[in-house]
């Protein structure tokens, strides 16, 4: 038989074509994700992430619950222009305590994972009440009311729980000191000694310009200011990540 003769059975019978691909797509899959598994370096070491502190946390929760990442990609591919224009390109092992990842999909906006420290906080607050006064052609919709929304914290360290129980590195005194270490900070005249040594490089201060308050602008201005700051690049070994 001509070798197009027997591929005429499979394409006659649609059982045996099914089972077939199936078996073409099984091992084409396990060739693929197999070697993550066994592989050293899946996720690079590297110096400098941490668990997110609780008041990040809350801002994270407020970027997801927004819709940020609709625009917004946290994801700077290996390509020389984004390099140029954001700075060295995502590592995995920072998403790696992200539960749900921000990669995104949608760059409507410019990439956000290297953001933080770029601007001041009030250029943050004025952007996010309204695009348009800082960045007149700017399609960004106003998100005003983050100002006026206060952060329910009462119950945060179950927020800390939760991650904790999928892997995130929370210890029990991060947990019992969630709801303090949330307020102390937002707050330019709390002792933030326990922040900065549970979350080091945590930004600090009021974010929202309104010490009155704790609101999710203060939270979300935090999460923004953090971003991509973490890892120490120049401990970072580029060459040992791929070994
Ligand atoms: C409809 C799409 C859209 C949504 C939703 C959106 N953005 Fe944007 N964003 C943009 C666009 C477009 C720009 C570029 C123009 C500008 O700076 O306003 C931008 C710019 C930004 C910048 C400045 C980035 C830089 O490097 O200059 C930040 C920070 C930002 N957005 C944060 C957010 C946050 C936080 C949210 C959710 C609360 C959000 N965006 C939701 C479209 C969007």
């Amino acid at each position: 038989m001509a070798l197009m003769d027997k591929h005429a059975i499979l394409e006659r019978n649609a059982t045996l074509l099914l089972a077939a691909s199936f078996l073409v797509v099984t091992i084409g899959g396990i060739v693929e994700i197999a070697p993550l598994f066994y592989l050293e370096n899946t996720i690079e070491k590297v110096e400098g992430m941490r668990p997110y502190s609780p008041l990040e946390l809350a801002g994270r929760n407020i970027y997801i619950r927004e819709g940020c990442y609709v625009c917004h990609s946290q994801m700077i591919r290996p390509f020389r222009d984004e390099v140029e224009r954001y700075g060295h390109y995502s590592l995995a092992a920072e998403s790696m305590y992200d539960h749900p990842f921000q990669w995104g999909s949608k760059r409507t906006g410019p990439d956000l994972a290297r953001v933080g420290g770029r601007y001041s906080n009030e250029w943050h607050v004025q952007h996010l009440i309204e695009p348009r006064s800082v960045v007149p052609e700017s399609i960004m919709p106003s998100y005003a009311f983050l100002a006026d929304t206060p952060i329910d914290v009462k119950d945060f360290s179950t927020e800390l729980v939760a991650n904790a129980r999928v892997g995130v590195p929370y210890t029990e005194e991060m947990i019992a000191n969630a709801v303090a270490d949330l307020k102390a900070q937002a707050d330019p005249n709390a002792d933030t000694s326990g922040v900065e040594e549970r979350y080091p490089k945590a930004p600090l201060g009021d974010f929202d310009g309104n010490p009155q308050a704790l609101t999710e602008m203060d939270a979300l201005v935090s999460y923004l200011q953090m971003l991509g700051t973490l890892v120490d690049f120049s401990t970072y070994d580029e060459a040992a990540g791929y070994r």
